[in-house]
């Protein structure tokens, strides 16, 4: 195996062709990203802010570690989340059906900005900036607030109340309400003291609290449901269910959405599912069950893979890879997920590498999946160190950095379990009855946001794949 130092000029060398495959994406003529998009109210959280809210919800140590469900019921679950998740550098969503919650946050919690958000939103915003010939993007409600938070660019297009399609950041359905999500994000090395017990934050990372009533409910715009029959797109990206119960008919709901979203899919496009964190057991076992089998692709992170493993009935490896979260333990973990689902390919993005595994006779080969994850792995890292991508050059802003010794690590660890050096140097193995692509990415330091890499990386790294 070469050194580190080695891979590492070998890596700067391989990325060198992600400004080539940025230029490609316009091949790409049309791209549906369904189901979810709201706004996100994004806050970074300082130590003296977590402990002004702890103080004025009256909690002590005890109340905080004391969570019986992942959900917001009142204000005092919404600190515990975030005390949760600072304290494990874990990222985690919880839901509200109470708007007493939502005002609890306007008051309390604020925002330093809002942007785009959901899968759908995040992708299509993404996807446009990178230069796909049309995006049509699924909003349930769409507002000023929320439309001009897409990027402003022609391509990426919605409905107006009306049924016409428009830029999306140019249409105001002044009815609809405003579907704002917090994203409360917080920095690795923070510390507070709580009686006499310090908590430093291991890893950059968020809770999103969340409120809303349509996308809890998969609510549909029946206008794009029935136009996007005819548009033939060359991919659909799937996501959106995560945010489903069963006490609102989670997994009908998801039953009913399989032929609408089959009504879209003609014979070339390539349908890909992002799981998403999905905390209802039944939903995430109807995703699973009846989405996943019918995706030609499937994306997924770290914590997804494990919960996706948990409830396929394979426990024993979902425990290995919550004890010690690696590549070889996440792809043996993948590749239960690929063989039990049957989906042709699966792609994790881990934190500083990325794997795919994908059928002999995939539609996209290899070495496009390679290229296609290297643009993917420069946006994710660029959108990290800037906090947005608005515009095409953005994109481009990591271009040139070193793949992260993290990254590598893991990749070197894989290369050695699956007996193939060749791996970690050209990223790709060949193996019997699959193809196995893992690309080590590049990582910010202090990245500046989190939320909507995954989507970010999953959309690109397919899309661009060419
Ligand atoms: C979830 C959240 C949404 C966020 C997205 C990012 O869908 O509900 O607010 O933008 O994840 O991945």
């Amino acid at each position: 195996m070469p050194s580190t130092n080695d891979l590492k000029k070998i890596w700067l060398e391989s990325y060198k062709s992600v400004p080539a495959t940025l230029k490609r994406i316009k091949e790409v003529k049309n791209v549906v990203a369904a189901f979810n998009t709201n706004i996100d109210a994004v806050i970074k959280i300082k130590p003296a802010k977590l402990l002004k809210l702890i103080e004025l919800e009256d909690l002590s140590l005890e109340d905080l570690q004391d969570i019986r469900e992942a959900k917001l019921n009142s204000g005092v679950d919404v600190v515990k989340g975030i005390f949760r998740c600072f304290s494990e550098g874990i990222a985690e969503e919880w839901l509200s059906e109470d708007v007493k919650v939502y005002d609890w946050m306007v008051e309390n919690i604020g925002y330093d900005r809002l942007q785009i958000g959901g899968q759908g939103g995040v992708v299509s915003n993404a996807l446009g900036v990178a230069g796909v010939g049309k995006i049509f993007a699924h909003s349930n409600s769409l507002p000023k607030l929320q439309a001009e938070l897409f990027v402003k660019q022609k391509n990426v297009v919605s409905f107006d109340k009306k049924g016409n399609i428009m830029p999306a950041y140019q249409i105001d359905r002044e009815t609809d309400i405003p579907l704002i999500h917090w994203i409360i994000e917080f920095d690795r090395g923070d510390k507070i003291m709580l009686e006499g017990r310090e908590f430093v934050c291991p890893k950059s990372n968020r809770f999103i609290a969340t409120y809303d009533p349509l996308n809890l409910n998969l609510v549909m715009d029946s206008h794009f449901v029935k136009k996007m029959a005819s548009k033939k797109p060359d991919y659909v990206f799937l996501s959106g269910f995560h945010a489903l119960t069963e006490d609102h008919r989670g997994a009908d709901l998801i039953d009913e959405a399989l032929p609408v979203i089959q009504s879209w899919c003609k014979d070339k496009t390539i349908l890909h599912l992002e799981i998403a964190s999905t905390q209802d057991l039944k939903v995430r076992k109807a995703i699973l069950e009846i989405l996943a089998p019918t995706a030609d692709s499937l994306g997924c992170n770290e914590r997804e893979t494990i919960d996706a493993l948990e409830v396929l009935g394979e426990k024993a490896l979902a425990k290995d890879c919550e004890a010690s979260p690696h590549s070889v333990n996440l792809f043996k973990g993948i590749l239960k997920i690929k063989e039990k689902t049957k989906v042709p390919r699966i792609q994790l993005h881990m934190f500083g590498l990325y794997i795919v595994i994908q059928n002999k006779d995939f539609k996209v080969l290899p070495e496009a999946n390679l290229r296609g994850m290297q643009l993917a792995a420069t946006a994710a890292a660029s959108k990290a160190g800037l906090g947005s991508i608005n515009k095409k050059k953005d994109i481009l802003w990591s271009c040139g950095k070193e793949v992260s010794d993290i990254g590598l690590k893991e990749l070197t660890e894989l290369a050695t379990f699956l007996n193939c050096d060749q791996l970690a140097k050209t990223g790709i193995a060949f193996c019997k009855d699959y193809d196995i692509i893992a690309l080590p990415t590049i990582l910010i330091d202090k990245p500046l946001t989190l939320v909507g890499l995954g989507d970010t990386i999953s959309s690109l790294s397919i899309v661009s794949a060419r």
